[in-house]
């Protein structure tokens, strides 16, 4: 399979644990204490629960929310074995670090056990990029991995064929980010897996520099695909 073929139709629900949330995106969970994070496009990720255990509020949100547990518990099923037929098919192109499918199914069974309950408290909330139910600066920090640029179309280098998700998407996604944030937005990845620089991540940083946005890319410690070791911070 070639790089090429590491590629999906939909968006998947797959998610990680805090552990990785802390690589992907230079977290200090002690700084975080008493804070309140948005975790968007949270998917099955188990970074809110987990984090209500450090004293660090976090509101999860996804579209797919709208949906009972026990249908989020059979798209976990499915997409985890969608997943991992694709890694075990490209194994080369990721990290020989990578956290196994295996593992990444115990955080996401976390989350399962927490959602019902979560949902009650609002600590899950139903909502979809570019226009998110929360109001303006209602964050201290706000976190988006998975889904901006890794799931724009193969033709921009990201893993989606036929992608919905345009480059005004994209930015119109991140202004609502910065919106919903008092300190800075964090996204990662910023790349599929051909390991060049994504088309739109230097015209985005330059369309959100021309409203007075700050963006820097930061090196972290989250190892997946093979390149994608960066984040995108933008300051608000
Ligand atoms: C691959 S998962 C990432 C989960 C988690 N952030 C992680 O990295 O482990 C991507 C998620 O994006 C969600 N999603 C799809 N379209 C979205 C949109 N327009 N706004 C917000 N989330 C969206 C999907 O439902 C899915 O759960």
């Amino acid at each position: 399979m070639t790089k090429q073929e590491f590629k999906f139709e939909n968006v998947v629900f797959f998610g990680r644990s805090i552990d990785e949330y802390v690589s992907m995106f230079d977290l200090h969970l002690d700084d975080l204490k008493g804070k309140r994070v948005l975790d968007c496009s949270a998917g099955p990720s188990a970074f809110a629960a987990q984090a209500a255990q450090h004293d660090i509020t976090v509101i999860a949100c996804d579209p797919r929310y709208e949906l009972d547990v026990d249908t989020l518990a059979s798209l976990v099923d499915d997409h985890a074995e969608e997943v991992q037929q694709k890694q075990v098919q490209s194994r080369h192109l990721f990290h020989p670090q990578l956290v196994s499918v295996a593992e990444r199914k115990l955080a996401m069974k976390t989350f399962l056990q927490d959602y019902e309950s979560g949902k009650k408290i609002g600590r899950y909330v139903a909502g979809a990029l570019p226009k998110l139910p929360f109001g303006g600066r209602s964050f201290d920090l706000v976190l988006c991995a998975n889904l901006l640029f890794i799931y724009s179309d193969v033709s921009v280098g990201g893993l989606m064929h036929g992608s919905p998700f345009t480059y005004q998407f994209h930015l119109d996604s991140l202004r609502e980010l910065l919106r919903v944030s008092r300190q800075d937005v964090r996204i990662y990845p910023l790349q599929g897996t051909d390991v060049v620089e994504h088309d739109w991540l230097h015209p985005i940083m330059k369309d959100l520099a021309k409203s007075g946005y700050v963006s820097q890319i930061r090196s972290v410690d989250q190892r997946d695909i093979i390149g994608a070791e960066e984040m995108l911070r933008i300051l608000v």
